[in-house]
């Protein structure tokens, strides 16, 4: 065994054990970040700031929710609501916090398209986010169910049918899914379970391993520039802070998040206290009932992009049906995301949209045919609205069938240039 000496102090004697002197100076204070950034790089700890805050809120639901379907409702709309002190405002900011999250995951996430901080080295760290967001959404959605009301039954009843659609196993996989044949108590009770204890559980070790997967390819910059940290690094350490590119990411980097998460939180304590109900459907606060289908049933606002993808093609398309081919849009358009550092072929160079002439036009085209799918998502898919929901469809597959094609041309540019 190593040799223990007498501790000076508390942090000495856990130094001797756990190495935390070493691992605050690898995670902390000598973990380099660019000075060169934005405040669009402070979406990360503002997440995880929101993480904490839908944690400790939903700790304070659970000691009254009741996962059972005839109690579910009243111990949300009754007890909590209107019986426990303070109960309605641990639901008001679980609530508007899962809508938030996901407003800063689709910033954080166009934030790192920008700046191609999906490239070459930083693959893992663009994988493992991605991971996230497909956890974020089954949380989401298992959440949803919980108060069980009109739009969580209905919600539930057509999200698990999609399974359905899945060859040869879907019909058992729908079963498998609800524990019944109908969404029932059994579905409530195991989405319950996923959305208090697996998924929880999973996004931290997510969030873990994202973290870990910056650490060694170093957070990215305003102009995507390449440079050696361990030559900043010690410009610094030797006191030529001004000199140096980098600056430490505690206390430098992490003090001025703070400011940045502190204007994030008073917006959101003030989406709390008065404009809650933009992060609830009034559908939803009638219960559940099996026999009366409501006349329009949408997702949350975070998947009306991808609902609109699997409700645009209305029409069967040589003899295929109309959904089979929304289901099989719907699909690519929940993996396409992920396979982003594949698609973009110019992968020895990175550098931001704005620097990339085919790649900026690419990025905010992609930005406001999603805008148009999220805003047509929520509209009855008829008339002139089932076609523009058709066309946005089309131009968001085009563009990622295209992405390699222009990078392919914008490598082969740059190296004309080059040479
Ligand atoms: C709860 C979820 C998440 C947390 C807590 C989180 C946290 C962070 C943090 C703290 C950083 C470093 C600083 C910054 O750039 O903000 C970061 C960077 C990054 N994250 Fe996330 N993230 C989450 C989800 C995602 C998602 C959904 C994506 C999309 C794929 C993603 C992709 C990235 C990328 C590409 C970077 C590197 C940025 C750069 O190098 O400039 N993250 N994340």
């Amino acid at each position: 065994m190593a040799e223990i000496k007498k501790a000076t102090g508390l942090i000495d004697w856990l130094d001797q054990r756990l190495a935390v002197n070493g691992f605050i100076r690898v995670m902390m204070t000598e973990y380099w970040i660019p000075k060169n950034i934005n405040f669009l790089w402070a979406m990360g700890v503002v997440l995880m700031t929101l993480f904490m805050i839908l944690i400790v809120s939903g700790i304070f639901l659970l000691m009254y929710y009741k996962p059972d379907i005839k109690l579910a409702f009243d111990s949300v709309n009754y007890t909590i609501m209107q019986e426990v002190e303070y109960g309605w405002l641990w639901r008001h900011m679980h609530g508007v916090a899962a809508s938030a999250v996901f407003l800063v995951i689709y910033i954080h996430m166009f934030t790192g398209i920008y700046y191609g901080s999906y490239k070459k080295g930083r693959e893992m760290i663009w994988l493992t986010g991605m991971a996230l967001f497909g956890i974020f959404s089954a949380e989401a959605f298992s959440g949803y169910m919980l108060p069980w009301g009109q739009m969580s039954y209905w919600a539930a009843q057509v999200i698990t049918n999609l399974f359905g659609g899945i060859p040869f196993i879907g019909e058992a996989l729908v079963i498998w899914i609800r524990g019944d044949f109908l969404v029932a108590d059994a579905t409530l009770t195991r989405f319950f379970m996923l959305h208090v204890l697996l998924l929880p559980l999973v996004i931290l070790l997510l969030i873990a391993v994202h973290f870990y997967s910056l650490r060694f390819p170093h957070v990215n910059n305003q102009d995507s520039e390449t440079f050696d940290f361990d030559k900043e690094a010690k410009k610094y350490l030797e006191g030529r802070k001004k000199e140096s590119k980098v600056v430490p990411f505690w206390p430098v980097f992490l003090s001025k998040d703070f400011f940045i998460v502190g204007i994030a939180l008073t917006v959101f304590f003030y989406l709390v206290c008065f404009h809650y109900d933009f992060a609830m459907d009034p559908i939803n606060f009638e219960p559940a009932n099996n026999m009366k289908t409501p006349a329009h049933i949408y997702p949350e606002w975070y998947f009306l992009w991808s609902y609109e993808v699997l409700r645009g093609f209305f029409f069967d398309i040589g003899g295929i049906a109309a959904m089979d081919i929304g289901l099989a849009a719907f699909g690519f358009a929940n993996v396409i995301f992920m396979l982003l550092p594949f698609l973009d072929r110019n992968t020895m160079h990175t550098a931001p949209a704005h620097k990339r002439p085919m790649f900026f036009v690419w990025f905010w085209l992609l930005l406001i045919d999603m805008i148009v799918l999220t805003v047509y998502g929520k509209l009855p898919p008829t008339g002139a609205n089932a076609w523009v929901g058709f066309g946005a469809t089309i131009v968001f597959l085009v563009l990622f069938v295209l992405l390699p094609i222009i990078t392919k041309i914008e490598a082969k540019n740059e190296e004309g240039a080059e040479s």
